[in-house]
């Protein structure tokens, strides 16, 4: 086993309460993984990353932990979770859990404990709590908002404030005090005691703030996209030093544990989260928010291979996860070219009616760049799901949405449910054999196109192309990258000197392949034409007649 592992790595995304259900209550659980080991296996990734399983009364999805250091009893028993982690890696595959760190959920021990207690006790210096402003305190003590909308502050019963970045149910702990450092480090010694081999970092660069008064309003606070380390609440230098402390934990271990930084800041401070006394990688969300434009790809990889080459550490490749549309469904929206983001927000705003969803065009796109990116030096993250080619239910009914942020927007966005809807195992059934239960979100009945039942059966499937992809991938070797002198517009061609030539067609037209062997490609090919919207893994040199 080399300790790098992570450093090129497949990793498989699984959000638990929709990956699988054992029992009959609609909820995914730890068991349900286990019974799925010989897919994740088939599948061909080195890794598995569980977003969080722990005790949660779910106001954000299980990120707002009431136990750091056990399992939902809906999801299972610490038993359960041991025999899921001998499960995988007996197949060979890894496990990363997710830890969240910048805020407990408001049910947590220490959160009760700070609410009881007294202003300036030890339990609530835990935690940010500050008077309130204007008479009798009853104004917020600064106009920050939250992440999901609203003030950042809520009101305790006794009066003061508290800060959440994220929803009410989310308070932010204090990273000055040196109770909460110990307990974070006690948490990661549980998990990689019990066999864990890496860590994300959720919100990682929120830990550290600047909260010394008075507070910066918000007009006056920087960008974060040009942030230098003086935001008062984001992205702040002195954060590495609790990453530096982490980092001789993961040490002690035979092999290290591994950390991945979800660190949403300006892309020439991302490096700063990774190194020899800091984590390992840091998520790469460019080529996420890219639109389909080879321009705009080309530039995005320059800039993470460029980055990643001068810190000494290795890409990340992101293209779907939990908090995003879908890239089969961006790819598929008209207008998206222009503003994908915004787009894709629209269209899950008009129930997926606006702009009309092209599902195939997003599909066989969705393909091609899966197919680049896996041809990408580095590692990549794959979200459940994307292995099916599943676009992001766009219909969800509001009353069943379950996401703060759409509540806490006002309506005015439509949040991430679309995206954590049960996986569909089989073609038909009241769940498609997710539970047997209703499942806690309901499933489109053109789920059952997408089933992995359907998909097995179909040599052309999108999960026969995943598997056939990720098996060729595992042999691609070294780090080397280059752009082939290739000049044709929306057109992509790069080398990996020790395995093959990528080729992706942004375009609308087909264009003729350079000489050489198709060793697999995201779409048929005839005649030695590359068509729209289409990858091709390439060996240049003679055509075989
Ligand atoms: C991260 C998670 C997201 C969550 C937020 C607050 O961005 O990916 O799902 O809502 O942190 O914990």
């Amino acid at each position: 086993m080399t300790s790098d592992w992570w450093a090129d790595a497949a990793v498989y995304q699984i959000y638990p309460r929709s990956f699988a259900d054992s029992g009959d209550d609609g909820l995914g659980d730890l068991r349900g993984v286990t019974s799925r080991v010989p897919y994740l296996s088939s599948l061909g990734i080195d890794a598995v990353w569980l977003s969080p399983f722990y005790p949660s009364a779910l106001a954000d999805g299980g990120y707002d932990v009431d136990d750091y250091r056990d399992v939902d009893p809906r999801l299972g028993t610490l038993d359960d979770f041991d025999e899921m982690v001998a499960a995988l890696h007996s197949a060979g595959i890894r496990v990363i859990v997710d830890l969240v760190p910048n805020h407990t959920s408001d049910r947590h021990a220490w959160f009760t404990e700070a609410l009881a207690a007294p202003k300036d006790s030890p339990a609530r210096d835990r935690y940010v709590f500050r008077d309130g402003t204007g008479p009798d305190g009853a104004g917020p003590p600064s106009d920050w908002q939250s992440i999901f909308g609203g003030s950042a502050w809520a009101q305790a019963p006794d009066g003061q404030w508290y800060l959440h970045m994220f929803a009410p149910e989310q308070p932010d702990l204090n990273w000055d005090n040196p109770e909460v450092r110990a307990d974070f480090l006690t948490t990661l010694r549980f998990w990689a005691d019990r066999g864990v081999d890496g860590f994300r970092i959720d919100v990682a660069h929120g830990l550290t703030k600047d909260l010394t008064e008075p507070f910066t309003p918000t007009a006056e606070l920087p960008d974060l996209a040009d942030a230098d380390g003086t935001h008062p609440l984001w992205d702040r230098d002195e954060v590495h030093d609790i990453y530096a402390e982490w980092r001789r934990v993961f040490d002690e271990y035979d092999p290290p544990r591994m950390a991945v930084a979800e660190a949403c800041v300006a892309p020439s401070r991302r490096h700063r989260y990774v190194g020899v006394d800091g984590l390992h990688q840091a998520f790469n969300f460019d080529l996420l928010e890219a639109a389909w434009d080879a321009e705009e790809f080309r530039a995005r990889i320059d800039r993470q291979v460029a980055d990643t080459e001068s810190a000494g550490a290795s890409a990340t490749w992101v293209l779907s996860n939990h908090d995003v549309v879908r890239h089969a469904t961006r790819y598929g929206l008209p207008g998206a070219e222009d503003n994908p983001r915004e787009t894709a927000a629209a269209w899950l705003l008009s129930d997926g009616t606006e702009p009309p969803l092209d599902r195939d065009l997003g599909l066989r796109r969705a393909r091609a760049a899966t197919l680049l990116t896996l041809a990408l030096p580095g590692s990549v993250y794959l979200y459940q799901g994307e292995e099916l080619g599943l676009h992001e239910v766009g219909d969800l009914p509001t009353e069943l949405i379950h996401d703060p942020e759409f509540r806490r927007s006002g309506g005015t966005r439509k949040g991430r449910d679309g995206c954590r809807v049960p996986i569909p195992w089989t073609s038909n059934g009241p769940s498609f054999g997710f539970s047997r239960g209703t499942p806690h979100l309901p499933q489109p009945e053109w789920f059952a196109d997408y089933s992995v039942a359907a998909e097995e059966a179909d040599p052309h499937s999108t999960l026969e192309i995943y598997r056939r992809a990720l098996a060729l991938r595992s042999k691609l070797r070294g780090r080397g990258f280059a752009w082939h002198d290739e000049t044709r517009p929306q057109v992509l061609h790069f080398v990996r000197p020790e395995g093959w030539d990528c080729i992706t067609n942004f375009g609308s037209q087909p264009v003729p392949l350079p000489e050489g062997t198709i060793l697999f490609a995201s779409a048929p090919i005839d005649a030695h034409l590359l068509p729209p919207n289409t990858t091709v893994w390439f060996l240049s040199g003679e055509t075989p007649t």
